[in-house]
């Protein structure tokens, strides 16, 4: 990594530091609300039959909270973190950076009332109502305004490879945002959508998988390439080899959504092309994940004893291998075992709890001492003590939802010789209730692992605030 001469410039971080904490702090409401939706699906009466408690309403304040607010907040922080440090510049227009926190989070809070009252738009991950919706794209325009700005005063020619990612996430998202929420408003909390039947299916899906895609893991690679070397204290192990993945992964990723739709009323050669585009996604996606576990070659050893590296080196185990379930997960004949089953379910948390938890975490725990005027986090028994929680529990929850979900395919299409079905539906959910269970237990532990989290950085800054009277500024800057 290119950080020769130490900067002259002193960094603004505050909202670094603001999105920092509000990750951790969204962290555990998005995965509190996880583990009671996973209740629920064990023992449906949990809700109480109060409207606003119910799983359908629940679900999406789960899946907005845990990305939009847990992973957003800690993109927000460690893109202003690092677009600072390897531009060597001050951030651009520090007061539109606060705009930018204060408006995610007056999102996230709108989405957390208006979700659980029932208003919703029906489309998975984009189910916020227009005039939230507008909210999002102003104050995303604002966050590209300031991370390109930053980018465009650096006092460095090169522009480091996780910028680039960091970059093509903010576009990307501005891109796939704006299109799929097209809608007419039918009221201050009701609209429709502007596309209809198929075109709007393929719409919503090229927006999902392009979420995945470049939310849950553009972003992600530009804290890859950033916080893995640094912890490590070793160079991208080829810069080469990142520049062909950054191009090859957002050159795929835009082609895939279809295998979202497949045995659909979609054209089956879109279908196909989606199939195709998801294999071919392996090889940038491994290419990316085999960059950054060599980074580790010759620094294997720290591995031992540095929990921050474990969290990051795992979160790439978690990264190759949920790329390469999915590219499987595409093909047609597969698909038609997985879809509507939880193995997709189990797919989406090995990516979620593995991947984007875990690169996240390590990153954090990179990150926040460094702003509180430390040089560790408080406690590195609670990293490893988190570390263990959070390992046993994804554990548990993917490995129930895989033996789950191949035997619900497999219940749902196993027939008679007299071509009747062999068994009921409530048959397979019956079977179903322990793997339930299992997941509940598994998420629980991943819950606690992330309340140790909260505790440590909650003791980190409040340590941290004192010690930092004693250190020059100049000093916190260069962290
Ligand atoms: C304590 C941790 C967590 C628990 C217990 C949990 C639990 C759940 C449950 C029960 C569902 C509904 C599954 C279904 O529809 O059958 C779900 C869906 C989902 N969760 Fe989590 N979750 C956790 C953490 C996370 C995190 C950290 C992320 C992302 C970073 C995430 C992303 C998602 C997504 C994208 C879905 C929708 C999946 C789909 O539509 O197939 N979850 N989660
Ligand atoms: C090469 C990379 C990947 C490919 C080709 C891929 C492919 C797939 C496929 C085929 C499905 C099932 C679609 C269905 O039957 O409905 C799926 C679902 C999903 N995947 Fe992946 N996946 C990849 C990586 C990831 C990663 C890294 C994550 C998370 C960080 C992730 C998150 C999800 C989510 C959230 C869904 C559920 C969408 C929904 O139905 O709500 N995927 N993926």
């Amino acid at each position: 990594m290119q950080e020769p001469n130490p900067p002259a410039a002193i960094y603004d971080d505050t909202a670094v530091r603001q999105f920092a904490l509000m990750s951790v702090v969204w962290g555990v409401v998005g995965m509190l609300v996880g583990v009671i939706i996973a209740t629920e699906l064990t023992w449906p009466e949990f809700s109480l039959g109060i409207p606003w408690l119910s799983y359908g309403r629940l679900r999406p304040l789960h899946t907005n909270a845990v990305i939009f607010a847990f992973g957003g907040c800690a993109l927000m922080a460690t893109s202003f973190h690092v677009v600072q440090r390897t531009c060597q510049v001050r951030l651009f227009a520090p007061a539109l950076a606060s705009f930018v926190f204060w408006g995610w989070q007056a999102v996230i809070v709108a989405a957390a009332i208006s979700l659980p009252l029932g208003y919703t738009t029906g489309k998975e991950y984009a189910e916020l109502e227009w005039p939230i919706d507008i909210l999002i794209a102003v104050v995303w325009v604002a966050y590209a305004v300031v991370f390109f700005g930053t980018i465009g005063i650096r006092k460095v020619r090169h522009i480091y490879v996780a910028n680039w990612f960091y970059g093509a996430f903010i576009i990307a998202v501005a891109l796939l945002h704006i299109v799929n929420s097209a809608e007419i408003p039918a009221g201050w909390m009701k609209s429709y959508s502007a596309y209809a039947g198929v075109q709007d299916a393929m719409v919503q899906w090229w927006y999902g998988h392009n979420a995945v895609g470049f939310f849950l893991t553009a972003g992600f690679l530009g804290m890859m390439y950033y916080y893995i070397p640094k912890q490590a204290g070793r160079p991208v192990y080829s810069y080469r080899l990142s520049i062909v993945h950054f191009w090859a992964l957002i050159f795929t990723y835009m082609w895939a959504g279809p295998h979202h739709l497949h045995y659909t009323a979609l054209p089956d050669w879109t279908q196909s092309l989606g199939m195709v585009f998801s294999l071919i996604l392996l090889a940038p996606s491994w290419g990316g994940m085999i960059n950054g576990v060599m980074t580790l070659s010759g620094a294997w050893y720290k591995l031992r004893t540095d929990p921050i590296l474990r969290f990051l080196i795992v979160a790439l185990s978690f990264y190759g291998m949920s790329t390469f379930e999915g590219p499987m997960m595409s093909i047609k004949t597969v698909n038609a075992l997985s879809h509507y089953t939880d193995w997709t379910v189990g797919h989406v948390h090995s990516g979620a709890l593995g991947w984007v938890g875990f690169i996240t975490m390590g990153s954090l725990y990179y990150l926040i001492p460094r702003m509180y005027g430390r040089t560790a986090m408080f406690s590195a028994k609670a990293i490893e003590a988190h570390f263990w929680m959070a390992t046993i529990g994804i554990v548990l929850y993917i490995a129930a939802m895989w033996i789950a979900g191949v035997m619900q395919g497999l219940m749902w299409r196993a027939i008679n010789p007299d071509g009747t079905l062999t068994y009921t539906f409530v048959e397979s959910v019956k079977a179903t209730f322990p793997f339930y269970v299992v997941r509940l237990a598994g998420g629980l532990l991943y819950l606690a692992g992330m309340l140790v989290m909260a505790w440590n950085v909650w003791m980190t800054v409040i340590s941290g605030r004192s010690a930092q009277a004693s250190i020059p500024a100049v000093a916190i800057a260069h962290a």
